[in-house]
């Protein structure tokens, strides 16, 4: 059977890519942002998952406002990394993992989750980023990965709490799997920040702190909010944070929170990491 063995948390913000394949980690910006993610490096060295599946949103670069799906999954063989304008980044092609992405789109669409099927979809920094701050610039990424679309962009967005009920649902459909396989599931985005309009480089350390202690604690709470909380508190695209709502559905009710990290700023963000284990 496949096995959850974590929950991943963290933001996408592009700039950490650039930092990685420009070699900027040393610099006085950037050492304490790389300092307080080693842990998770070490935490995925020791965990070593088969499958990582990465719930993430696209910026407009496998998708554009000409089809908009609420959901989507990869289940191709690979994923090429996207051109976002300065060509792709120069990071492993991302290997799928098709049997088992396959299994989950069978299972949530029977659950009455309406996926998107793609068999092939260029991913942004949404996914390669998180698989950088996860394994640093490998030659090979350690793992198969599925990608997990949201659309967060483009309004309507899903709810917060139809995104937590995707989470049960991925949650059955990973332990309904017939495979000895380890995974870990990253949520991915936010946190607060606004790239645009009057309210640009709006960060708000107090919201996401409650976010983070919720989303281990009672993330129920945070299914609650609205949208219009979201974009007023968190700013335009925070409410990219409402994806973190999926990992955190297909975890336990209860579980330990190992690992936090929360810095300002990343780019115009608040940066968060989070890592969760389930108790046994
Ligand atoms: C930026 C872009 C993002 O997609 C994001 O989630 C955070 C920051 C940026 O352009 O700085
Ligand atoms: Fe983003």
């Amino acid at each position: 059977m496949a096995k959850i063995i974590g929950g991943i948390g963290t933001s996408h913000v592009p700039a950490i890519g650039a930092a990685i394949d420009h070699g900027k980690e040393a610099e006085p910006y950037w050492q304490p942002f790389f300092k307080g993610i080693q842990p998770a490096r070490d935490w995925m060295e020791k965990a070593k998952p088969d499958v990582c599946i990465i719930i993430y949103n696209d910026h407009a670069s496998a998708f554009s406002l000409e089809s908009i799906s609420t959901f989507s999954i990869g289940v191709a063989p690979e994923f090429q990394p996207a051109d976002e304008g300065y060509g792709p980044r120069k990071v492993p092609v991302v290997k799928g993992s098709s049997e088992f992405a396959t299994h989950i789109a069978e299972s949530l669409i029977l659950d009455e989750f309406d996926m998107t099927i793609c068999n092939k979809m260029p991913v942004d920094h949404g996914l390669t980023v998180p698989l950088s701050i996860a394994y640093d610039q490998p030659e090979e990424w350690p793992c198969e990965v599925i990608p997990l679309c949201v659309n967060v962009i483009q309004y309507p967005q899903p709810t917060a709490n139809r995104c937590y009920n995707l989470g049960k649902a991925l949650r059955k459909a990973i332990d309904s799997f017939d495979k000895d396989i380890t995974v870990v599931i990253f949520g991915t985005g936010g946190m607060s920040h606004q790239l645009q309009g009057e309210r640009a480089g709006l960060v708000n350390r107090d919201f996401d702190t409650e976010f983070l202690d919720k989303l281990t604690k009672s993330p129920k709470d945070l299914t609650k909010l609205s949208h219009t909380e979201y974009l007023r508190e968190s700013g335009s695209e925070g409410i990219e944070m409402i994806m973190w709502l999926i990992m955190r559905g297909a975890m336990d009710d209860e579980l330990d929170e190992i690992y936090r990290f929360y810095h300002v700023p990343v780019s115009n963000t608040g940066y968060g990491l989070l890592i969760l284990e389930n108790k046994q």
